[in-house]
């Protein structure tokens, strides 16, 4: 593995170590404006407490200095219980919806706990030369590092759903839409090689330097002709779907939409309100009325809302394949970009993600720079996108890590591209991310496909 790495601001490579520190230092910034009751309150099954991640991103890298640090003590067997997610092998743990049911550890020993565990891995890197597994030291810590993100990104989810509008970060004034943006693109099918491929030459983007398992091997698959929206589904077409009896009328919806629909009361997307017979939608900055963000990608939608909206739009949603394919393939130079607009590493001029500090989606056609060869925009970061595929092992995948990607192989649905809470480091146009087909409590929109 390369002793140099991109580090989080884009600008410049770093040490492993320096990354490191940087990307654990962004998520003690990420809980900095919360109070310490915050902390420890867990809003639904579906969330953990703010202290939990904080520890539970710990204990992940003191997994690491257990199995590889020569001499390493545990340093509370209480927090190995209490900080463990969901891993059989590394031991008992507290179940997830119990997670805000302890006071303890307090959040001061879980900080303590923090500060110890980032001593020891800054140790351990320093001592790397005299150790035998030095390479696998090196990618174990890198994982940590992705897995940090995860959770950072998880943080701003689980804090929009503890405080939502208050919650006091520095957030800087969204963007305006700069073009208009409509109409679908046409992708001509064929054979296309979807997954991760590891850069092979010096010019390759730095970011290309890791990749999870799942995104693995690179394989080819055939796909017919197809047309693909030029943006995600906007505030205004969902509302649209609203109006039009949507969420009243059966046939849009498969049999277990329709039935999570009528259990759960379902309206509208998660932080939709309904005031004196106008639809609001609440976010990190208030209350707005749905009209006056008419022109935002759609978030906060479940797999079934998607599906449901697509078929009511006459269109289907995209299987991944077509998403990557959409988003990377340039048909007129016959080649493969690493993202959409070519093989730069994602900036705050191309995307936005987590850096550009919005916490908010951006309107569409804010970030035309981004727009790949079709003229499809924000294809990587506002929101992630549903698709059609089932979250499933390409042919030919090998667990790099037990546990992480390999379990959850059942049951859910793939989601492509990252949202405003996905660090740029972190995301990759052949990122797989997963969720149930009900969850929508993550920043998940999408955009429509149809067949040619
Ligand atoms: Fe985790």
């Amino acid at each position: 593995m390369a002793s140099t790495i991109r580090d989080i601001s884009g600008q410049d490579t770093v040490s492993i170590a320096d990354l490191y520190t940087q990307v654990r230092a962004r998520t003690m910034q990420i809980v900095a404006p919360l109070e310490i009751e915050d902390y420890v309150i867990q809003t639904a099954d579906f969330m953990s407490p703010p202290r939990w991640h904080i520890g539970h991103t710990s204990w992940f890298f003191e997994t690491v200095l257990r199995a590889y640090k020569p001499d390493y003590r545990v340093y509370s067997e209480d927090f190995l219980f209490y900080f463990n997610s969901y891993y059989e092998g590394f031991g008992e743990r507290i179940e997830r919806p119990k997670r805000g049911t302890k006071s303890r550890p307090t959040v001061k020993e879980t900080v303590a706990y923090r500060n110890h565990i980032d001593e020891q891995i800054l140790l351990l890197l320093r001592s790397l030369a005299s150790l035998a597994n030095a390479e696998t030291v090196l990618s174990l810590v890198r994982l940590g590092l992705e897995h940090e993100m995860q959770h950072q990104e998880l943080l701003v989810y689980d804090i929009k759903h503890l405080l939502c509008d208050q919650y006091d970060a520095p957030m800087k004034p969204r963007p305006k839409p700069l073009i208009k943006v409509d109409g679908m693109a046409e992708i001509e099918g064929g054979l296309f090689w979807l997954g991760y491929e590891a850069p092979h030459s010096e010019e390759a983007p730095q970011s290309g330097n890791f990749a999870f398992d799942n995104e693995k091997p690179s394989h080819q698959v055939f796909l017919q002709d197809f047309a693909i929206d030029k943006a995600p589904v906007s505030n205004g077409e969902y509302l649209e779907f609203i109006r039009d009896g949507g969420y009243q009328n059966f046939r849009w919806w498969f049999s277990e939409g329709w039935e999570t629909v009528n259990r759960e009361q379902w309206r509208a997307p998660h932080y939709w309100e309904f005031h004196d017979g106008e639809w609001m939608i609440r976010d990190f900055f208030g209350l707005h009325t749905a009209a006056s963000r008419k022109d935002d990608p759609v978030s906060h939608v479940s797999y079934f809302e998607a599906s449901a909206f697509a078929k009511w739009a006459d269109k289907r949603l995209p299987s991944e394949s077509e998403w990557e394919k959409a988003a990377c393939y340039d048909a007129q130079r016959q080649v493969r970009n690493a993202f959409p607009w070519g093989d730069a590493d994602p900036d705050c001029g191309n995307t936005n993600l987590f850096e550009n500090g919005f916490w908010s989606v951006a309107p569409i056609g804010a970030v035309p720079e981004g727009a790949n060869a079709h003229g499809c925009q924000q294809m990587i970061g506002d929101v992630w996108e549903w698709t059609t595929s089932d979250y499933v092992p390409y042919p030919g995948f090998k667990s790099e890590f037990d546990e992480y990607n390999d379990k959850w192989f059942v049951n859910q649905k793939v989601l492509r591209g990252g949202s405003f809470a996905t660090p740029q480091l972190h995301i990759r146009a052949t990122y797989r991310n997963f969720f149930h087909a009900h969850e929508r409590w993550m920043i998940s929109g999408f955009r429509c496909a149809r067949d040619m």
